[in-house]
This record gives structure tokens, C-alpha cells and sequence, in this order.
């Protein structure tokens, strides 16, 4: 396999690097050398380079940051991942490209399938969707559209280092209550995208991928909190309190329920995603060996 893994030095893609297939050549492309908007560069850096799988791990992903720029999002998250697609229509390489669930209202009280409507509430949504949508249009024919929720791994700003500086420097954390989802370690996603790629004659298209189970953020920052005390973090914290969205109010509307339907990964690869909890728990233990410099 050669790869050109695009946004390189972010989250995820540090873990598509580390997890990659022995044996394969993985080529990086970020800002500041490469920019995913920029649609001369990216044809010709596809051309020159002539991956056969492309991942697209780049995105504007400040997502209360995209309700003030929409513009640079839907260049970076809307029309970027269409570019990739012709590039990759042109040197015939797979494209795997990262998509949200904030694409969904998160009306809905039973997990979302790949072909539920989609109505994003944000900016961010909506920039997340057009990329998508480029890449369906393009007439690319092997793509798969990874939607994936509720991000956290080593390397990036994430909602569990957040909750673990927070227990650290204060008595009380207050957590809202009353948004679900699936938290979703950056490792497990990218094994995820691998099993996909080794299918020897896949459906293409797009799948839902995200851990097993169901949580709010309230409940997720609990877990942390727990875990943090095990793993002899100095935790402060006392008390994890629920509150209500209305009481911490942001630039961006999120879904109040964003739990994916995974059969489809399921029947296509005969694999599930680890539990979210188990998740936690290795990230716990990969932070610490990382901090002892294993
Ligand atoms: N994080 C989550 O909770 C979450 C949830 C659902 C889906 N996702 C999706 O998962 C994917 C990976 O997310 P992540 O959290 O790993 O993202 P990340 O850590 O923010 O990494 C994104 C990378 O893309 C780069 N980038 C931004 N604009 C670019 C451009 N114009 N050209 C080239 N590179 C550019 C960034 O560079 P700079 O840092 O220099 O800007 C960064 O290195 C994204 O598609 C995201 O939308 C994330």
C-alpha cells in the first residue's frame, strides 16, 4: 500500500501512521507545506506522488471556530476532500475520507444509520457534510466515507485532556448531561479504517464507526475522572455535576444524540469496536507508559 495520509500531524493521523500495515509506504501532507484548499497543489502532489490509498484526516475541526469562518471550513472541509477525490479518480487510488456525527440534528431516538437524513445544526456540520457531498459528485466509484463521533487519542486537543487538567486544577467539574453519543479512541478508529482497506472486494461508500455503547458527556467525564484516580493522576475533583446544555451555552448547536447503527461495518468486516469504556482504559494505560517514555 502507498499511502498519502492528508493532515498528517493531527490527532488521528498519528495514529493511521502508527497502525499502518507493515510494509506500506506512508507519505504525510499538511499545513503548513501543503493546503488541502489548494486544488492545483493537491492534483499535482496526488500526481506526482501516485498513492494507492489516500487519507484524509484534515480538517478545520474547531467547531465553535467555524461558526465565525465558514468560509475557510467549507474550503477546507467541503471543497478540500472533493480535490482529493478527482486526484484520486485520477491516479486510481482508494480514498478514505473522515466525516462526523454532527452531520445529524440528533432528533432521533434510535441509533443513525449511514442513510438517515442528514441536517446538520452548525457550521461546522454543514462544512463536514459538503465534503461529503463533493465526494459522492465527483463519480469517484472507491471511496468509503468514515463517520466517526466524539474523537480522543494521544496527540491533539480532546475533550479527555480536557477533563483531566480540569480535575486537576479545580474541586467540581459541572458536565452536560443532555447530549449522547459514543466516545471513539483515535487507535480503534484507525485499525477500523485498515480493516475496511484489507476487504479483498468491499461495498464502498459510507460507514458509521464509532466504540460500542452510548454515553453524555457528563457521564463520559465521570468515567475519566474514575479512571484518572486508578491510574494516580492527582485528582482534585470531588464531584462530576450534570447540567443542562442551556447551562453552557457555545457558539455551535451540537446534536443532543449522535449514537451511530454500526451493522453495516459489522456485516462488511465481521468486526466490532471495542466497548467505549474498555477504550478508556487502554488510553489511560497508553498515557501512562508514554509518560514513563516506554
Ligand atoms: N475530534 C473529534 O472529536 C472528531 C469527531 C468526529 C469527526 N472528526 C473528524 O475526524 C478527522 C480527524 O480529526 P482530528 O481530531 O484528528 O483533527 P486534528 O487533530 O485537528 O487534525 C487535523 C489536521 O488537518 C490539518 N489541516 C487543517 N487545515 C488544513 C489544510 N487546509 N490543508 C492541509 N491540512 C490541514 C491540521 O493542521 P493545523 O493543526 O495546522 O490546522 C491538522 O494537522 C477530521 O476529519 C474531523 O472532522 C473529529
Amino acid at each position: 500500500m502507498k499511502l498519502a495520509l492528508i493532515g498528517s500531524n493531527g490527532m488521528l493521523a498519528r495514529k493511521v501512521r502508527e497502525l499502518a500495515p507493515v510494509g506500506s509506504e506512508l507519505h504525510g501532507f499538511d499545513l503548513p507545506e501543503f493546503d488541502l484548499t489548494d486544488r492545483a497543489q493537491v492534483l499535482a502532489a496526488m500526481a506526482r506522488l501516485k498513492p494507492t490509498v489516500i487519507i484524509n484526516c484534515a480538517a478545520f475541526t474547531n467547531v465553535d471556530g467555524c461558526e465565525t469562518q465558514e468560509d475557510l471550513a467549507t474550503r477546507v472541509n467541503g471543497a478540500g476532500p472533493g480535490y482529493l477525490a478527482e486526484a484520486a479518480q485520477a491516479v486510481g487510488a482508494v480514498l478514505v475520507h473522515i466525516s462526523t456525527d454532527y452531520v445529524f440534528a440528533g432528533d432521533q431516538t434510535s441509533p443513525y444509520r449511514e442513510d438517515d437524513p442528514t441536517t446538520p445544526l452548525s457550521a461546522y456540520g454543514r462544512s463536514k457534510l459538503a465534503g461529503e457531498k463533493a465526494i459522492v459528485a465527483s463519480g469517484l466509484a472507491r471511496y468509503f466515507i468514515v463517520r466517526t463521533s466524539w474523537l480522543y487519542g494521544p496527540g491533539g486537543k480532546n475533550f479527555v485532556e480536557t477533563m483531566l487538567r480540569l480535575a486537576v486544577e479545580r474541586d467540581e467539574l459541572r458536565v452536560v448531561a443532555d447530549q449522547f453519543g459514543s466516545p471513539t479512541y483515535t487507535g480503534d478508529l484507525a485499525a477500523a479504517i485498515f480493516r475496511l482497506l484489507a476487504l479483498s472486494s468491499p461495498a464502498y461508500g459510507i460507514y458509521h464507526l464509532a466504540d460500542l455503547g452510548e454515553c453524555s458527556w457528563h457521564g463520559f467525564a465521570e468515567a475519566i475522572v474514575e479512571l484518572a484516580r486508578l491510574h494516580g493522576e492527582p485528582v482534585k475533583a470531588l464531584r462530576v455535576l450534570p447540567i443542562a446544555t442551556s447551562d453552557y451555552p457555545l457558539p455551535a448547536p451540537r446534536p443532543a444524540y449522535s449514537v451511530f447503527n454500526k451493522e453495516k461495518y459489522l456485516a462488511a468486516t465481521g468486526a466490532a469496536l471495542p466497548h467505549w469504556r474498555d477504550s478508556l482504559d487502554s488510553y489511560f494505560r497508553e498515557r501512562s507508559q508514554l509518560k514513563k517514555g516506554v
